[in-house]
């Protein structure tokens, strides 16, 4: 019998060695295995946005990607960004904007701002529709989160 090598995977920042099942999807090697569940099912046909992760710092949606799609890939989780005791800039602006409603979206939406804001510091409003455009939140909270992501901005120019 053919042996098959097992997959690396970097996980915000720590690198993990995997066999795991052909097809196996990235979201549930992360919820299952490594129990980082701040990565959300949704749809799991990639509509929704909840899943969304960051491949190599592009966001993704993780119901959709293979595990062996993200080898030798560096994946980060919302848990990469930040922790309880200590949020990210981006979770505290979508808090203080009342962004936060059922927090379903949340996870997904941080980590595409995040991206965003990593590849444009100053974004204008089209640049926010077009990263946030994939995160769909059941609550209708877009208004806020456009809000959030203006508050950093005049944060930033303001330093
Ligand atoms: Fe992945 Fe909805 S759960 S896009």
């Amino acid at each position: 019998m053919t042996k098959v090598a097992p997959l690396e995977i970097c996980v915000n920042g720590s690198l993990h060695q995997v066999n795991a099942a052909a097809g196996t999807l990235l979201i549930d090697y992360l919820r299952d295995s490594l129990g980082l569940k701040g990565t959300k099912l949704g749809c799991g046909t990639g509509e929704c946005g909840s899943c969304t992760l960051l491949l190599d710092g592009d966001p993704i949606c993780a119901c959709l990607c293979t595990l062996s799609a993200a080898a030798g890939r560096s994946v980060t989780t919302i848990e990469g960004i930040a922790d309880d005791d200590s949020p990210h800039p981006i979770q505290q602006a979508l808090v203080a904007s009342g962004a936060i409603q059922c927090g379903y979206c949340t996870p997904g939406v941080v980590l595409s701002t995040f991206a965003l804001l990593t590849r444009h510091p100053k974004p204008d409003r089209q640049d926010m529709l077009a990263f946030l455009n994939g995160n769909l939140c059941p609550c209708g909270g877009y208004p806020q989160v456009l809000q959030a992501i203006e508050s950093l901005v005049e944060a930033s120019r303001a330093e």
